[in-house]
């Protein structure tokens, strides 16, 4: 079912509520891919009424960003959701998550300055504005987030303790292609040289992972070793970091904590996340899979 006004959402989840249901969220910003889809079977199992947000936000892209073109097929992606039961598919319109005279917007704090920050000012406050306002509609007791976009999903974490929203965050497993690229709807701009390309960035985070396996616990060794495989695939490179997994604070001594590896770079136009937490994610996640059958 496709819902595309604020109060008709409203309703439908408070009479799922009152029906004694758990109502689940999965926001996202459609042109869904096998990653999203992984995350509604999460919510699924968490909540007997899932919502999944089909919403290209605005208020997350800068001025030389791909807002125009980010990939929409709303038709393919309900036909998508069919299959793993979504119970609602909420699809507004940019006016009615921003109606005239809206100026509120939730301000983000030191988790947003290294990374991404730097790169797409203003971002994660239209990501922490939007997710903000789409619980308050829906309400959820859960709501379910990839880790692929790690610095993010940190930040709404952040903001739910912060604003004591009362919603239980899950993180779900980056998910992968069968040769290790991450899935993002983004991943469709690629040309096939870009594609093959691509796999530079989880190529480079097995680097770091290997080294940490063998006891490397320098953080600029583990980033040199991450930059050098990146730098053989990617044309531009946002940064190779790795950092505090909680803070994303820089160490200053060897690696004692979990570590996060994160990466963002260009691919000809295209802008690529991928990232790793050492010792906690699984390695296998990033080798390269043989084909089935
Ligand atoms: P979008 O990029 O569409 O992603 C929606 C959700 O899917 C996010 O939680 C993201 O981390 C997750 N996701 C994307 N690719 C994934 C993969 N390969 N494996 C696991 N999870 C993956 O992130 C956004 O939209 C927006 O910023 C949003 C939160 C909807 C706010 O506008």
């Amino acid at each position: 079912m496709i819902v595309r006004g604020v109060g008709e959402l409203r309703v439908l989840c408070n009479d799922a509520r009152a029906a004694g249901k758990r109502v689940g969220f999965v926001p996202t910003m459609g042109a869904l891919h096998d990653g999203h889809l992984a995350l509604v079977r999460c919510a699924r199992e968490a909540a007997d009424f899932v919502v999944v947000s089909i919403f290209v936000n605005p208020t997350q892209f800068g001025p030389n960003e791909d807002f125009a073109r980010y990939p929409r097929d709303l038709d393919g992606d309900v036909n998508k959701l069919a299959k793993v039961a979504a119970s609602a598919v909420f699809a507004p319109e940019a006016g009615a998550m921003y109606p005239p005279g809206e100026e509120t917007r939730v301000r983000v704090g030191a988790l947003a300055e290294p990374l991404c920050g730097p790169f797409r000012p203003g971002h994660f406050e239209g990501v922490a504005t939007v997710v903000a306002k789409l619980f308050a509609i829906v309400g959820p007791c859960a709501a379910v987030f990839g880790r692929k976009d790690y610095q993010q999903l940190a930040i709404i974490r952040r903001m739910t303790t912060d604003l004591f929203l009362p919603v239980a965050l899950v993180g779900h497993p980056i998910v992968r292609e069968a040769d290790g690229l991450a899935m993002s709807s983004r991943n469709a701009y690629l040309s096939a040289e870009e594609r093959a390309r691509a796999l530079s960035l989880s190529r480079g985070l097995r680097a770091a992972q290997t080294a940490f396996a063998k006891g490397e616990r320098d953080a600029a060794s583990l980033e040199r070793l991450a930059r050098a495989e990146v730098e053989r695939g990617a044309d531009t490179i946002d940064y190779v970091s790795v950092l505090d997994a909680d803070s994303l604070a820089r160490f200053s001594s060897p690696i004692e904590r979990g570590a996060v590896v994160a990466i963002a770079c260009r691919v000809g136009k295209t802008r690529l996340i991928d990232n790793f937490v050492l010792g906690e994610d699984d390695p296998a996640s990033l080798a390269p899979r043989a084909p089935v059958g």
